[in-house]
């Protein structure tokens, strides 16, 4: 498929290789990257403990599951491809040969306000995240109940990390895939997301992948009417992305009213 506006032509998700996109996106930290790990740390600060939190669309990355051990005792993981569940399942089995988030960790660690964090203290926390990891699941945002009619409303923390617009390139199915990942959030919990902004593709190496192209706007207008309180929106201009395919990333978290339908 080619994109009208920008005449990309996109690979299909079986041409997707988990090593090359965490080798092009997660090789050095970002000033994209750096903007959503602060984003994710606040937001989580400011969850009240909860039992339990879903990271949905994952990718073949764990590193925003960093910050959710201060604060949940469980942790699930969801992703469409299987070939990224088998990379996070090999990185929670402690398996050689899988990504190196060492970095990440640190900076997690650092921006929790651990002063100089040890090659011990990194350990030591991707080795709590790993315990706490209990279940990576199949996620599709293409279905009302993305992992399934038992999980409606049962997740009082979760975060989607550039996953619903980074899957489509129609903002409809952008609004339905955030529709259907909502869905998930229990009445009172808290929805932690970013998008990558006004793009319609990012690339992993040669290949690109669809990108909905939604403003900060869209977000917002969207948060509203699936009926979230206490929004934020947040929007960075990240110029050094522009090779990647968009040049701002949108934040934002929210709170279903504890009185929300499930
Ligand atoms: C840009 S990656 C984001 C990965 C990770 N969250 C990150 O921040 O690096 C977009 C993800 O959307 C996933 N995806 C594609 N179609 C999907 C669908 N129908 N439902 C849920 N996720 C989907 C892809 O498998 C991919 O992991």
């Amino acid at each position: 498929m080619v994109t009208a506006e920008t005449n990309v032509e996109y690979a299909d998700w079986k041409e997707w290789d988990p090593k090359d996109y965490n080798k092009e996106y997660y090789s050095e930290l970002t000033l994209d990257g750096r903007y959503l790990m602060e984003w994710v740390e606040e937001s989580v600060r400011l969850s009240p403990p909860v039992p339990v939190a879903l990271e949905f669309g994952s990718g073949p990355t764990v590193l925003h599951t960093f910050p959710l051990v201060t604060k949940a005792k469980e942790i699930h993981l969801a992703e469409y491809l299987p070939v990224n569940r088998a990379e996070v399942e090999a990185w929670v089995a402690n398996e050689p040969n899988t990504h190196d988030w060492s970095m990440f960790t640190k900076a997690f660690l650092e921006m929790e306000g651990h002063v100089n964090p040890t090659d011990a203290d990194i350990a030591a926390r991707e080795q709590d995240v790993r315990s706490r990891i209990t279940r990576v699941l199949p996620g599709d945002a293409g279905q009302k109940d993305p992992l399934g009619p038992d999980m409606r409303g049962y997740y009082p923390l979760v975060t989607s990390l550039c996953c619903a617009d980074s899957a489509t390139n129609n903002k409809g199915t952008w609004r339905l895939f955030m529709e259907n990942i909502s869905s998930l959030v229990q009445p009172g919990g808290m929805w932690i997301i970013s998008a990558c902004g006004e793009h319609s593709y990012y690339c992993v190496g040669q290949r690109c992948f669809p990108g909905a192209n939604i403003s900060g706007r869209d977000m917002l207008n969207c948060l509203l009417e699936l009926g979230y309180r206490d929004i934020d929106v947040r929007l960075r201009e990240v110029p050094g992305s522009s090779e990647h395919g968009f040049g701002c990333t949108i934040l934002a978290r929210a709170i279903k009213p504890k009185d929300a339908p499930v």
